[in-house]
């Protein structure tokens, strides 16, 4: 029972499933980004222009403030007033919005409660509905634009309002979950395009580029021009620090001519995201396309595109000018396009959005194929796992821990909202295997937290099951999560078979569930699981089954006392598949007691017994063979019956010679009459050994003639058919 507890343990450390976006008085910076989150990749609303994410700053610190959930005051993280709530419910200026939020979000607004706002997603749907009833839908857009906005409609009794948010908000912005960034800028220079506009592109690729340290390990930007043809300004690995980034940028030329966008992006999917080009598979990837204009070649621009996303790169597209083909931006653009699709009516308006790119980009996901990638500690990063068959993924870190979240709806899992959470030290590693998923999961792998994990980690991706007993382990089967099982963990680290026939009695029908010795070989053990099923199990090669331990343990077994042991006769289940007959040679001598004692036998090589080759000629005498035992290099000398011989292609004691009536009745202890149902003809594959028929400490061992023997199991062994062979046992002896 050890070591059920011991598999036990390492399952139930991972958690379930958690939304608290809906939960009441909740709060927190996790709660507060998977709100704004389901609300932004709802794409049922504008975008808010992280206005929200402020204001819940600003107003409670995310919901953490003492007076958030006060008592007579319901309005939640976003403070929502009772008379801003009746207006939700009642002002046809936002009436569209409530049957995207019934099908989004399976709420009815219409029977929301003020006092429903306590819960986080509530709060943030009727703080964005009230947001987009005051601004009439014009959402302003840059930080200053909304401290004022801020002042003038929410909180004009307060006159430092507006400075208020304005400082309180700087901290916000300078949060950057992912550090290790690949960004590639691709910018229309075609002829439609006035100079000051180009001018005004290139400062904000800079200005985006201004709010992210740029070094080698960290972030690394590209810039690209297009018009007719495109030209690679840089790639990945040409500078080395922010300053010279801008420097290069703000350096680009202009060209002039048509609009090759396709042929930008094609340059972009085949040689900028790279090694060549310095692109790195283990950064998240990101490319900024800016365009006034219509592509040229539409469709390959599309398919060209398309090559990007389909490597897990995420494509932002910006809409300038008025000639913007909104349908063309959209099918460039990364999925929920509502969030990676900007439109902008003048370049001048470039600036308000560097702080939503940058918000974007770093929590851009990095797409994870089978591979090993290195991470440093200290941050938070979002991955993407696409969906396959079968894929294990081990995080381990070199010092402290780690955390796991994992979801297959929030791309940002996180403490509010995720499918699982697994804690990785470095002895034991977070395995997550995935099994027949249909979406992909999303991995979001953190240790901010003070006391966590300062070095770096380590993921292993692997096509298979890696699940460890020394590990924390999440299954996710059909897409569904849950606590994987001791079969499951059992699997990841040994061959494990459930074979129709033991070759022994099973006894986990009325054994506890748990794992048991194997009744003959030190290799193996047993599993019985809760239903009475029973499972075999093969440790690896130069390990041996340590019952307390309960697990394989690196070593050769312990000797046994030589009577407790019985050779395996009939190693039935015995993987992997023999070449040789299941025909056992004769282990016992008729009425003889011999002494078999352990003796080194260099062809008793533990791989012959692996491979269930365990019987072999003695060359000295052709009447003896060489029983092996589980113990490397040690077996048994046996004598083979009166008269027979060791014949190694049958595996068995065979006559010596033509056999003449009068000598095999000497050695035939029962009359000729009674063959106890052994009948003439016997192959090597036949059944020899019969159970005696009222005495089970006996057994009847037929030869190749039909002729039947009474042979004696050893004191205190009885006979058990379905083995072949003498195990401990109450000896019965029938009436009769
Ligand atoms: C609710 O909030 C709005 C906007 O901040 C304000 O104008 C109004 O007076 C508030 N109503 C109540 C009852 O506090
Ligand atoms: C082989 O072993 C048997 C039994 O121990 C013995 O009687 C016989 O003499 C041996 N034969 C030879 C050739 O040594």
């Amino acid at each position: 029972m050890r070591g059920i507890a011991i598999f036990a343990l390492a399952l139930t450390l991972v958690k379930g499933q958690i939304d608290l976006t809906r939960d009441k008085g909740a709060a927190g910076a996790d709660v507060v980004e998977a709100t704004l989150q389901q609300i932004r990749e709802s794409c049922i609303f504008p975008s808010d222009y992280l206005f929200l994410r402020r204001v819940a700053y600003v107003m409670t610190k995310d919901g953490t403030g003492p007076d958030t959930y006060r008592i007579g005051f319901d309005g939640g993280i976003w403070q929502i007033n009772q008379t801003e709530f009746a207006l939700t419910k009642t002002s046809t200026a936002i009436s569209q919005y409530w049957a995207p939020i019934k099908a989004a979000f399976n709420i009815d607004w219409a029977t929301v409660q003020w006092s429903d706002l306590r819960r986080p997603l509530y709060s943030g749907i009727a703080a964005m509905l009230t947001l987009l009833r005051v601004s009439a839908g014009n959402v302003p857009r840059a930080l200053e634009r909304q401290a004022a906005f801020w002042q003038a409609n929410f909180l004009t009794e307060n006159p430092r309002a507006a400075f208020e948010f304005l400082s309180e908000t700087q901290n916000l912005d300078g949060t950057c979950t992912t550090n290790i960034l690949d960004m590639a800028f691709i910018v229309d220079s075609s002829t439609s395009l006035s100079p000051e506009d180009f001018e005004r592109a290139k400062q904000f690729a800079s200005d985006v580029t201004g709010q992210f340290t740029v070094d080698p390990n960290n972030v690394r930007v590209a810039f690209v021009t297009y018009s007719s043809g495109y030209r690679a300004n840089f790639d990945f690995q040409r500078y080395t620090t922010t300053s010279d980034v801008q420097t290069a940028i703000l350096a680009v030329q202009k060209t002039e001519g048509g609009t090759d966008t396709d042929l930008a992006l094609k340059y972009a999917a085949n040689s900028l995201f790279t090694a060549q080009a310095g692109s790195r598979p283990s950064a998240a990837r990101v490319v900024v396309i800016i365009t006034d204009g219509r592509s040229d070649n539409k469709i390959d621009a599309y398919k060209n595109s398309q090559m990007l996303k389909d490597r897990g790169i995420t494509v932002f597209v910006i809409g300038v000018g008025n000639q913007v083909d909104r349908q063309e931006l959209d099918n460039l653009a990364s999925n929920p396009t509502c969030t990676h699709v900007q439109e902008l009516q003048q370049y001048s308006e470039l600036d308000s959005l560097k702080t939503e790119i940058k918000d974007l980009s770093c929590k851009a996901l990095v797409t994870l194929d089978n591979g090993v990638y290195n991470y440093p500690c200290g941050q938070r990063t979002n991955f993407q796992v696409n969906p396959v068959a079968v894929r294990s993924i081990v995080v381990r870190p070199s010092t402290g821990s780690v955390r796991v979240y994992g979801s297959h709806t929030n791309p940002q899992p996180n403490d509010a909202f995720r499918d699982f959470v697994a804690v990785a030290t470095p002895t034991n590693a977070a395995t997550v295997y995935v099994t027949d998923a249909t979406r992909p999961l999303y991995i979001s792998i953190q240790s901010n937290n003070p006391g966590e994990c300062v070095t770096n980690y380590q993921i292993d991706v692997v096509p298979f099951n890696a699940l460890n007993k020394n590990s924390m382990n999440v299954c996710i089967k059909k897409d569904v999560t849950t606590i994987c099982t001791t079969l499951d963990v059992l699997r990841g680290m040994y061959p494990v078979t459930q074979p129709s026939n033991l070759g022994f009695p099973n006894k986990c029908s009325t054994n506890t569930p748990g794992l048991y010795p194997h009744p003959y070989s030190p290799y193996r053990f047993l599993y019985c699981d809760y239903e009475g099923q029973a499972y075999l199990v093969d440790c690896p090669a130069g390990f041996y089954y340590n019952d307390q331990v309960k697990d394989c343990v690196k070593g050769v077994p312990p000797t046994p006392p030589p009577s407790t042991r019985r050779p395996v006769t009939v190693p039935i289940t015995m993987a992997p598949p023999r070449t040789f007959p299941t025909m056992q040679p004769n282990t016992a001598t008729p009425g003889v007691t011999t002494q078999y004692p352990l003796q080194p036998f260099p062809i008793c090589t533990l791989e012959n017994y692996r491979l269930g080759l365990h019987f072999f000629e003695w060359a000295a005498n052709e009447t003896k063979y060489i029983m092996c035992s589980e113990y490397p290099g040690m077996g048994r000398l046996k004598d083979c019956a009166p008269y027979h011989k060791w014949s190694q292609v049958s595996q068995a004691c065979i006559y010596k010679d033509v056999v003449i009536d009068w000598t095999r009745d000497i050695y035939q202890t029962t009359a000729k009459a009674d063959n106890y149902g052994c009948t003439p003809g016997l192959k090597d594959d036949s059944l020899f050994y019969h159970a005696h028929p009222y005495d089970n400490s006996k057994f009847i061992q037929c030869d190749e003639f039909g002729d039947a023997f009474i042979l004696d199991c050893p004191a205190n062994e009885i006979w058990y058919q379905d083995v072949q062979n003498c195990l401990p046992g109450v000896r019965n002896v029938k009436s009769g």
